[in-house]
């Protein structure tokens, strides 16, 4: 066959697959028609080296190195604005391009080669970029892991005072890709002041719900920086961001250009502008229903049998449920099976897994943000568990599942809370 026309033959089953599933990787989400307007627009085609000079409300000051970006400037100089609003900001850095690269931007900016960094292990919900073996390695920084307390699925405090006095890492992180609770910035802010550490706060996971008054406010309980995607739960296109205090911008400024980045991807940050006006709007009513959804799923599942974390403190406050599947094949067997019927959730880490498991973890973890997204409510939650119920504990065929799955998901194809009417 023809290559290109493969090729849109594959756009196009992508599309209709994923359409009739059931989208509930914790880091994905559905852009509205204005943002994908936004990023399929003339901006992707150009380049925009440098950064926003001046002060924001003062749009004349602008330090390019090229011709042609008046109209961007405007656009950049909008979604920083907003930035700052929803986040309680003192500046917004809009040019990394991913959640990564923003913690990449992070490091560069505030630590030095053999500085520590302290934040959780990868069992225990880190990301690979708070570790050696991805983005901090790159500046060679050395990771120390936060004690866990693995009941609660949060940081152990008292432990991890103690730690973080004796060993004083540079960058104290928070957040991770396993997020259920909010975490205890306000309880650490305190040992960072005494050894001269930055808070960070890794929001990639939860920024939809920040913005939503829904999950922690980070600056308000003592970070610094706000690193974040742009495309979990906060639902832009695919992007990272830097939020600072005022103290750190010039480091953040420059870290990211000239020191990580050249072009930043214009497009990126105009669909996240539509975004951030749509979370401005819709936010606070996305981010409850998700929260709701998480919960009730949660509860419904552990009705249903399945062993969900966390049962005496509610399973979770976030988007996440994390379940623990070991009794009934492992990770990797559920999510496979769960696949073939239309399901589409990954395989994760527990505490008390080695990352040897890594391949057959587990855990599974499951994300309500997309299928909120898409007009989901509790009602649907209820029908959802009882779909994995039928494969995993019931043991029916998947295939028999997937047309109840398709014959549900018929009436959800719209996405919620945007403008798109
Ligand atoms: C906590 C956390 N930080 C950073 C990232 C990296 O984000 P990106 O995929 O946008 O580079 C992820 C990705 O899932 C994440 O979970």
């Amino acid at each position: 066959m023809n290559p290109y026309k493969e090729i849109l033959n594959l756009i196009n089953e992508q599309e209709e697959w994923r359409s009739n599933c059931l989208n509930m990787i914790a880091s994905e989400n559905l852009t509205s028609l204005a943002v994908r307007r936004a990023i399929s627009s003339d901006f992707g085609h150009r380049y925009a080296e440098g950064l926003l000079g001046g002060k924001i409300d003062d749009l004349q000051v602008f330090d390019r190195f090229y011709q042609g970006t008046k109209i961007f400037d405007k656009v950049e100089a909008i979604a920083m604005k907003f930035s700052e609003k929803l986040f309680q900001a003192e500046h917004a850095n809009l040019v990394p391009v991913s959640g990564a690269v923003a913690n990449l931007v992070t490091y560069h900016a505030l630590a030095e080669y053999g500085d520590k960094i302290s934040g959780l292990s990868i069992p225990c919900g880190g990301h690979i970029s708070h570790s050696r073996v991805s983005v901090a390695g790159v500046i060679g920084l050395r990771e120390i892991s936060y004690p866990f307390d693995n009941e609660e699925m949060n940081i152990d405090v008292d432990k991890a005072k103690e730690l973080l006095l004796r060993e004083k890492p540079k960058i104290m992180i928070f957040g991770g890709s396993l997020f259920l609770f909010p975490h205890p910035l306000n309880e650490l802010r305190e040992i960072a002041n005494e050894i001269n550490a930055v808070m960070m706060y890794d929001g990639a996971h939860v920024l939809g719900l920040i913005a939503g008054g829904k999950f922690q406010k980070p600056f308000a309980e003592g970070a610094d920086i706000l690193t974040s995607s742009t495309h979990k739960t906060f639902p832009g296109p695919q992007g990272g961001v830097v939020f600072c205090k005022e103290k750190f911008k010039e480091k953040i400024d420059n870290a990211a250009f000239p020191g990580l980045m050249s072009n930043h991807h214009l497009h990126h940050v105009v669909g996240f502008a539509v975004a951030l006006a749509e979370m401005m709007e819709f936010g606070r009513e996305y981010a409850e229903q998700i929260v709701k959804n998480s919960r009730v799923l949660a509860e419904t599942l552990y009705e249903l049998g399945f062993d969900v974390l966390c049962e005496h403190k509610g399973f979770t406050q976030s988007h996440q449920i994390a379940v623990d599947v070991s009794r009934i094949g492992g990770g990797r067997k559920i999510v496979e099976s769960f696949e073939d019927a239309n399901i589409i959730i990954n395989k994760n880490l527990l505490p008390w897994d080695s990352l040897e498991k890594t391949g057959n973890p587990s855990g599974i973890r499951i994300g309500t943000q997309e299928v909120t997204r898409i007009g989901m409510k509790e009602s649907e939650m209820k029908e959802i568990a009882e779909f994995m119920k039928r494969i995993a504990i019931d043991g029916e065929k998947p295939e028999k599942v997937k047309e109840d799955v398709i014959a549900m998901k018929k009436g959800f194809n719209k996405v919620h809370y945007c403008f798109d009417d």
